[in-house]
């Protein structure tokens, strides 16, 4: 650390204080920049006080001198500082955004000495922070995650290759700049034949908008269906991130049950019946957190309440590919003779969440409106990655990939099923859910789910407790446990050790 002072400088009465720390990761002519303008903003250096010379700053401070030239050419620049005619550098009279001094309003705080940033802002947030828990990776602990894959399956060298030739392809092409905000062509097409061939949905690359994972789709959907003020229904078990969405488009959120066939539909009738429902999201192949299919009685149901009041249904079909015992369910959207369905996939759980890929299936207008949305937040993803995923899909490599890692995740849920059993006995109750990467297990009564949850973090195994997933404060005797991204002898330690926490509370 430098401290360099004019006042050892015998220049002028007021002390010039500059820091300098060479462990920063800042230039020293940036540091110098900084202090200086920290020292005008204080009010330590007046308008119309004159600098000490270049050289004899570069001395006292120990640097080159170029380096103090550059710092005030770069302010006299800004209108920080101004040269005279005899090159004297000094504070001009008019100093850029600087009322809150000259009308004596409170200065800002100074900066560290350390050149920390101040822990707390000066300025204010808005009062409501979206409530979403986060599962944070710590090392050594094992985690029973909300479903999510085991990304050491994922296929990176075929990626790697696609991403590669799509990055070149691109290059060449001068495809690399800012593009179409629904997404690569390639890709919107990739999908929508998808959706044709596999889904029984019946659409065009113009009904395909791509989109950073299916929460950015989920986003996106809510800020173009909803007004401030208009309502969006829930199940009262549901995804937290899809109501903190809603919520941030203004809707109020309103809530239903849900039973072991899906959706409380006799709720949402009686709910329509008394306010104007703008919206309904669902995850009707495994409804999050519990798994549970919507029976095809009451996805019928569901379109015809949508018909017949008018709402638009969210369809967030987050892990679609992932179904053990039967051919998936078609989506909701594939019955949509009214239109009336956004449909929402995702590439996160067949391939990664890292690589932020879903896509919105709509009517074009809908599409349309959705491309206006991204321009705003994101502007488009990211075309050579997309062009890689597309080409993995035309060549089968997904489907392929997708049918081997499904028998192994029918593995581990049948594995963590047998070791749930084992551990707990009579004191949890699940169905092994016919889908996705998680499971619903109920626990009983006697067992505080709270204190389980805490005592699991001593013990090196994290889990969601259910209440997470709860839209009111209803207790909530289960958990969602993934069993995708443990390996088995992963998943062997994480039941020993959750079985380990709950004789601690015992
Ligand atoms: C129900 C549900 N919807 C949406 C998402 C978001 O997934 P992504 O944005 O990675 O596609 C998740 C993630 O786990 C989810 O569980």
């Amino acid at each position: 650390m430098i401290w360099a002072s004019s006042e050892s400088l015998m220049l002028r009465p007021w002390v010039l204080r500059i820091i300098l720390r060479r462990d920063s990761a800042a230039s020293v002519h940036r540091q110098i920049t900084h202090a200086i303008i920290e020292e005008i903003r204080a009010g330590r250096l007046a308008p119309g006080s004159a600098l000490p010379g270049s050289r004899k700053l570069a001395e006292s401070l120990k640097v080159n001198r170029k380096t103090v030239v550059q710092a005030y050419d770069e302010l006299v620049a800004q209108g920080w500082l101004a040269a005279d005619s005899t090159r004297a550098t000094f504070v001009p009279s008019q100093l850029p955004q600087l009322p809150n001094v000259e009308q004596g309003v409170r200065a800002p705080r100074q900066t560290r000495p350390s050149g920390k940033i101040a822990d707390a802002p000066d300025f204010r947030l808005r009062r409501r922070a979206p409530a979403i828990a986060y599962m944070p990776r710590a090392d050594g602990v094992l985690a029973f995650d909300d479903g999510s894959p085991d990304t050491r399956l994922m296929p990176v060298d075929a990626l790697a290759r696609a991403y590669r030739r799509a990055l070149l392809e691109a290059g060449r092409g001068n495809r690399l700049g800012y593009g179409d905000p629904r997404g690569s062509e390639k890709l919107r097409s990739a999908v929508s034949t998808m959706l044709n061939l596999d889904r029984g949905l019946s659409c065009a690359p113009d009904n395909i908008c791509i989109v950073r994972g299916s929460q950015m789709g989920i986003y996106v959907a809510a800020r173009i269906l909803i007004e401030p003020g208009d309502v969006a229904v829930m199940e009262q078990l549901s995804y937290p991130p899809a109501r903190e969405a809603f919520r941030a488009a203004g809707a109020e959120i309103a809530i239903v049950d849900l039973d072991s066939q899906g959706m409380r539909l006799d709720q949402l009738e009686a709910l329509c019946r008394r306010k104007r429902v703008r919206a309904v999201y669902v995850t009707p192949h495994h409804q999050f957190p519990t798994t549970v299919v919507l029976r095809p009685e009451r996805r019928l149901y569901l379109m015809m309440l949508a018909e017949q009041f008018g709402f638009a249904i969210v369809e967030d079909d987050y892990d679609h590919e992932f179904h053990f015992d039967h051919r998936p369910m078609l989506p909701l959207a594939s019955a949509d003779r009214g239109r009336k369905v956004v449909y929402i996939g995702s590439m996160s759980k067949v391939l990664s969440p890292s690589l932020r890929m879903g896509y919105m299936h709509a009517p074009v207008p809908v599409i349309d409106r959705a491309a206006a949305e991204v321009m705003m937040i994101d502007r488009q993803g990211d075309p050579a990655g997309e062009d890689a995923v597309a080409e993995m899909m035309g060549a089968g490599v997904i489907k392929r990939h997708t049918r081997k890692v499904l028998r192994i995740y029918a593995e581990r849920r049948a594995l963590l099923g047998a070791l749930l059993r084992d551990a707990f006995g009579s004191d949890i109750a699940f169905l092994l859910s016919p889908g996705g990467l998680a499971l619903w297990v109920h626990f009983d009564e006697s067992i505080d789910m709270g204190r389980l949850a805490d005592a699991g973090a001593r013990n090196f195994v994290s889990f969601l407790p259910g209440s997470i997933f709860a839209m009111t404060d209803a207790p909530v005797q289960a958990a969602r446990l993934g069993f995708g991204s443990m390996n088995p002898d992963e998943l062997g330690e994480a039941v020993e050790r959750l079985r380990a926490a709950r004789r601690l509370i015992a």
